[in-house]
């Protein structure tokens, strides 16, 4: 396996563990190549099967479960069982979308509450490999508390970058138990990313998204949900958008399955961000070729207020591979799919909730199928971000055992 700039035109190459973060070619974002993978599709999926009855630390991991499609020649894995994240099927949201066949992949469901779990281990892996002391991201709130919880499992000093009163308390609430030196920074996820890779020495290995290690790890998500279908591919993926790392991610692992034979066919990727912090959509909306960033995003959904998404070239090549489609749901509405997830007993954050609230939309504008099969992506667990539930639902008051709205 070896790294390799991310724009098909360019394709510059480099040794698997070099630390740079974009092509000194073209400057375009890094993927990692994966190669050497021999065996059949059958033979790969009775061993990952196996795999889920060995309580090995690797086998016990949903993302390592998957290791011959990931950089694995490590005598270090940083490693909490995360992934193995069900499928759940939604009732009260099925009918309230208009869909027969809706379920959800809650990667809320994970060792930090969070998707970015899934990309800490392989990137923590990769830090320690290369020797890093202290690693540091630029986060919203989840990417914080999973470096932070990953960083003190391997013994490194974790730093992060929060945009100041823009990030929810138990986020940061997570950021500060797991240890993280926390910098608040005036202004926007943007701005903090930028301070962060300005300030960047070489001592701080850097875990944002567009470290091509952290796409591994959450690729493993499209690995799984095919498995738990039987290996029978949906019509649709739904994913909300922020930073664009998740999308990138579902791309990369539809190209690599397809390419192995483990891909029946193509499900298309619906991605959808918020009103106010739309930059992808708007440029999907206008067929515009570059991505205008959103100077001030603006949204209730504070994991995706996000206005210059990093990986958008990747993220929009793998719309386009999977004939896919970018949208945008208002805070509202995002408020309204995510008290929807509640009263389905399966709760979410609101970032979340926009997959819901999208698939709504489409249903009802005919656009998707009221039989198709449906996977949404649950991001975030509904306990990152309980002031928001606090402040949208009534809150009943119980007096000498009396209940009193
Ligand atoms: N959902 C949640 C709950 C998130 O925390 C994020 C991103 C996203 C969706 C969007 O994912 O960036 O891969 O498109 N959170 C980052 C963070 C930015 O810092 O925690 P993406």
């Amino acid at each position: 396996m070896h790294l390799r700039c991310s724009d098909p035109t360019c394709a510059a190459t480099l040794d698997l563990h070099d630390r740079a973060l974009s092509c000194e070619v073209c400057a375009d974002l890094l993927e990692v190549v994966v190669d050497g993978v021999v065996s059949t599709p059958s033979a790969l999926k009775h061993m990952w099967l196996q795999r889920r009855c060995s309580y090995s630390p690797l086998d016990t991991s949903g993302v390592w479960r998957f290791r011959e499609f990931l950089p694995n020649s490590y005598s270090t894995v940083v490693t909490m069982s995360e992934g193995n994240n069900p499928l759940v099927k939604g009732q009260r949201t099925g009918e309230w979308a208009g869909l027969r066949n809706l379920s959800f992949k809650h990667l809320g469901w994970n060792p930090t509450a969070c998707f970015k779990d899934l990309g800490m281990t392989t990137g923590m892996t990769e830090a320690v490999f290369v020797g890093a002391k202290a690693v540091g991201c630029a986060s919203t709130g989840n990417t914080a508390a999973s470096l932070a919880a990953y960083a003190a499992r391997a013994g490194l000093a974790a730093k992060v970058y929060l945009p100041a009163g823009q990030v929810s308390h138990n986020k940061l609430a997570q950021a500060l138990d797991f240890g993280a030196e926390v910098v608040q920074v005036e202004g926007s996820f943007d701005l903090a990313l930028e301070r962060l890779l300005g300030a960047t020495n070489h001592d701080l290995y850097f875990l944002n998204s567009i470290n091509p290690f952290r796409l591994e790890g959450q690729k493993t998500v499209m690995f799984e949900m095919l498995e738990q279908l039987g290996w029978q591919a949906p019509d649709y993926v739904v994913v909300s958008g922020g930073n664009l790392g998740n999308t990138s991610a579902f791309g990369k692992a539809l190209v690599e399955l397809q390419a192995a034979g483990l891909l029946d066919r193509i499900p298309r990727l619906i991605v959808v961000q918020a009103e106010g912090a739309n930059p992808f959509a708007r440029m999907w909306r206008s067929g515009a070729s570059e991505l205008v960033p959103v100077e001030h995003p603006e949204t209730v959904a504070t994991a995706i207020r996000i206005g210059n998404p990093r990986s958008w070239k990747k993220a929009l090549r793998a719309v386009r591979f999977t004939s896919g489609c970018v949208m945008e749901v208002t805070d509202e509405e995002i408020a309204e799919a995510k008290a929807l997830i509640g009263r389905d007993g399966i709760g979410c954050e609101p970032a979340s909730a926009t997959t819901l609230a999208a698939l709504r939309k489409l249903t009802a504008q005919g656009q998707i199928d009221r039989d198709a099969i449906v996977v949404a992506i649950l991001t975030g667990h509904a306990l990152k971000d309980t002031d928001f539930i606090l402040k949208s639902q009534r809150l009943e008051q119980t007096v000498a055992g009396e209940v009193y709205s």
